[in-house]
């Protein structure tokens, strides 16, 4: 039998309003007034931490930052595996409020509602589990241009070459590791071991217009993307913008720029296949100089790896073809690889009948993942399920991201039927 939970109407919506007021709390905890950005290993980051373990304390979790600057909170015993709940408190530049962050609150409010009364005024999991909740340090990438390096390092996949990456003033990632004061000789001990794991759960704004479009609130997350990130370079030759005729010129922006206009006319043709060029930058870079050098970024997402491959070797072929028309030479590096992650069959389970809970009618919505989350690392380690929430006119990275009350609390029981279906499942 699975318990009901046990919570009332006002409950929920006090706790969907106290996650709202936390978003717009830490929204002010930024290094750009006016602006909301938090980066991994800075001041702003120790901060969001602090007041994360308070909370934590608040619904009775013992506290621990790990080695990889992540904020955890246990309530249970100490040998018990652990059911993990959480997302991140990093954010992209000019940020909205929610992205990761109302995952956090939300788990915590799941926790309050779920804890069971201990001896002497503490709290314990009702569950043969403890129930832990993670803030994610760094699920963005933003200052190191390397993302998920907080649950990377929870899934003990920290590796040693990320020690030397370096952020806009040089600093490197060991360097700010003495600075937040973490010793990056202890990385290790951030990871976990599968077998102290039970799964991880996540509840994240869509970042998309999906929920939106067909009027629900909440969906069951199938996949994460599988991504490729590139940092690509064209090379031409630069010379006299007054005197260099057409058919002298080697033009490397236009050969950067139709190349991203290829990148948006192969991807736009196929299902579940986005390609973003967010960076573009012309050498020397002056208004009376034809450029002669051009750096682009390329980020490539797919719902599985095998069309992801097959989509950027289409967009390789093409880039040959528009520099051989041109005259100019590309190259490309990789900097970033990740697999598609397939959210645990029973976790999509338990999440869809936490759904089902809180509208009974229709079979909840399952949407496949085009954003990157901190499961990509975590699914190395331990069953990933996701929740999605709907995310209004689907704009997120952007401050106008938004996400209502009443969803956050539809969010919350949601989330907290699903930890209560899982309990329910034979070990
Ligand atoms: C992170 O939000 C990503 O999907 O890039
Ligand atoms: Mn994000
Ligand atoms: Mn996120």
């Amino acid at each position: 039998m699975i318990p009901r939970l046990d919570a009332t109407p006002d409950q929920i919506a006090s706790a969907a309003r106290r996650v709202m007021a936390r978003c717009d709390e830490l929204a002010r905890v930024t290094s750009t007034p006016g602006r909301i950005e938090r980066v991994y290993l800075s001041p702003e980051h120790a901060r969001v931490n602090r007041l994360a373990a308070e909370w934590m304390r608040e619904v009775g979790m013992t506290t621990r930052q790990d080695a990889a600057g992540n904020q955890v909170g246990r309530l249970g015993p100490p040998d018990a595996p652990a059911l993990l709940l959480g997302s991140h408190l990093d954010t992209v530049p000019d940020a909205g409020r929610y992205d990761g962050i109302a995952g956090v609150l939300m788990a915590l409010e799941v926790v309050r509602l779920l804890r069971a009364p201990g001896p002497d005024g503490t709290w314990l999991s009702p569950f043969p589990f403890a129930l832990e909740v993670v803030a994610f340090s760094d699920e963005e990438g933003t200052r190191f241009g390397k993302a998920l390096l907080g649950s990377s390092a929870v899934a003990g996949s920290w590796s040693d070459e990320w020690w030397s990456l370096t952020d806009a003033e040089g600093t490197t990632v060991r360097e700010a590791f003495l600075d937040f004061g973490l010793d990056p000789g202890r990385i290790d001990e951030a990871a976990r071991r599968p077998s102290d794991l039970v799964g991880y759960l996540e509840a994240h704004i869509e970042q998309g217009p999906e929920l939106d479009r067909r009027g629900e609130s909440l969906a069951v997350v199938s996949s994460i993307a599988s991504a490729r990130r590139f940092q690509l370079l064209v090379e031409g030759e630069a010379r006299h913008a007054g005197g260099t005729p057409y058919d002298m010129r080697r033009d490397a922006l236009l050969g950067a720029s139709e190349a991203a206009l290829a990148v948006e006319t192969i991807c736009r043709a196929e299902h579940h296949i986005i390609g973003t060029v967010g960076q573009l930058e012309a050498f020397p870079g002056a208004v009376n100089i034809v450029p002669g050098e051009a750096r682009f970024s390329l980020d490539l997402r797919g719902e599985f790896d095998g069309e992801r491959d097959r989509v950027w070797n289409a967009i390789a072929r093409e880039l040959d073809a528009i520099m051989g028309r041109r005259g100019l030479r590309w190259s490309a590096r990789e900097v970033h690889s990740a697999p598609a992650v397939f959210c645990a069959p029973l976790l999509q389970e338990v999440i869809g009948a936490g759904i089902a809970s809180t509208a009974p009618v229709a079979p909840p919505v399952t949407l496949f993942s085009p954003a990157g989350h901190d499961g990509m690392a975590i699914g190395a380690i331990t069953d990933v399920g996701m929740l999605f929430l709907r995310n209004p006119d689907g704009i997120s990275h952007h401050p106008d991201e938004a996400v209502s009350t009443d969803d956050v609390g539809l969010g919350i029981r949601a989330l907290a039927e699903a930890v209560l279906h899982l309990a329910a499942e034979p070990t």
